[in-house]
């Protein structure tokens, strides 16, 4: 979940003044912001001008605040409407680049947008794209066999329910089609118990993983990154939930420890080590950020800085093949 959130729906970027501290001893560069959002970030740091920054979102919306930007601050904004998996695919010639940084999820324009039904009060047929899809929530729904669907909800919402709400769903859908409100529905004539979250949130999070591949776009997005990096560079990455925490933590932690072989397993490939962690615990919003923007409170911000060249990455596949794996039960539908 996104960071814009408050009672006057005023935008919010999610733990600015950390992210900020944490880059702006290297101002004077060009710094990749990869989920540009509303621009809270990118004109945070744009507001020094030294500093020359590069835009990615695979959301067209939110190219009307990114022309914005490109009026105001001329060829020190550049704005590409890209997935950031794609981001070792920019052509740009400056070869500054000091942070590359990452805020996940959603954004409150996204969740206010009804056609694209990310929020519960939704209506009509299903959808979640963020933007340059292959599939939605729709095709999920109404197509997804029972057992995909099952482990849809399993493995990337966690959710507990995860197969009486797939069964639930193919009976349903075989009499009609299976629209938001009927999943929330669904979701409510299953879950009778009292929760501190909306009982949808688990499902909604799956359908949206998988739709836009958040998965493989977090892998691509952070091994591309770093590959773009120079050393010294810093990459900085704003997590939601723990499934996308997980993948981010492991990444850093793996490469950037010395693993002692073993002497019962002393063919055991030593990495490379090609991340300095500097803060070893992530950093978390602060009570007054929670208070003023609640939706903050599940952020975690974790950061490493390049500290040598690497481009073998097969342990960081093999360690989240299972969550790639019901990826790709996407491609299928
Ligand atoms: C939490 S918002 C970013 C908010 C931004 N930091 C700000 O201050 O306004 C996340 C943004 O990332 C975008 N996004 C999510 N996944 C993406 C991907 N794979 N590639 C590019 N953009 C993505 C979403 O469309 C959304 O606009």
């Amino acid at each position: 979940m996104n960071a814009t959130i408050n009672l006057e729906k005023k935008h919010f970027p999610v733990l600015l003044d950390e992210l900020i501290s944490i880059i702006s001893p290297l101002y004077g560069g060009t710094f990749i912001d990869c989920t540009f959002g509303q621009g809270g970030y990118s004109k945070k740091i744009l507001s020094n001008k030294n500093n020359i920054v590069i835009a990615l979102d695979r959301d067209s919306k939110t190219l009307t605040t990114a022309r914005k930007l490109t009026k105001e601050f001329k060829d020190r904004f550049i704005f590409v409407n890209e997935k950031f998996s794609n981001i070792d695919k920019l052509k740009f010639s400056n070869r500054n680049l000091k942070a590359i940084i990452f805020d996940l999820g959603y954004s409150i324009n996204q969740i206010n947008d009804l056609e694209k039904g990310l929020s519960f009060n939704s209506k009509g047929k299903l959808n979640m794209r963020l933007g340059k899809n292959l599939i939605s929530a729709h095709d999920v729904v109404n197509k997804m066999p029972y057992e995909e669907l099952s482990k849809v909800f399993r493995y990337f919402g966690e959710e507990q329910k995860s197969k009486i709400i797939a069964k639930n769903i193919i009976n349903i859908r075989s009499k009609k089609i299976i629209l938001t409100e009927d999943l929330v529905n669904i979701i409510e004539n299953i879950k009778k118990k009292h929760s501190k979250i909306n009982k949808s949130t688990k499902v909604f999070q799956s359908l949206r993983i998988l739709v836009n591949n958040e998965i493989s776009q977090l892998m691509l997005g952070l091994i591309n990154s770093f590959k773009l990096l120079p050393i010294g560079g810093i990459l900085a990455v704003v997590t939601f939930h723990s499934i996308e925490d997980r993948i981010v933590k492991f990444f850093f932690k793996n490469y950037s420890e010395d693993k002692k072989n073993s002497r019962y397993f002393p063919e055991i490939k030593k990495n490379k080590k090609i991340f300095k962690i500097i803060n070893k615990k992530p950093i978390t919003p602060s009570k007054n950020e929670i208070i003023l923007n609640p939706p903050s409170r599940s952020a975690k911000l974790r950061y490493a800085k390049k500290i040598d060249n690497f481009n073998d990455f097969n342990d960081f596949f093999k360690k989240f093949e299972y969550l790639l794996k019901i990826e790709k039960f996407g491609d299928n539908i």
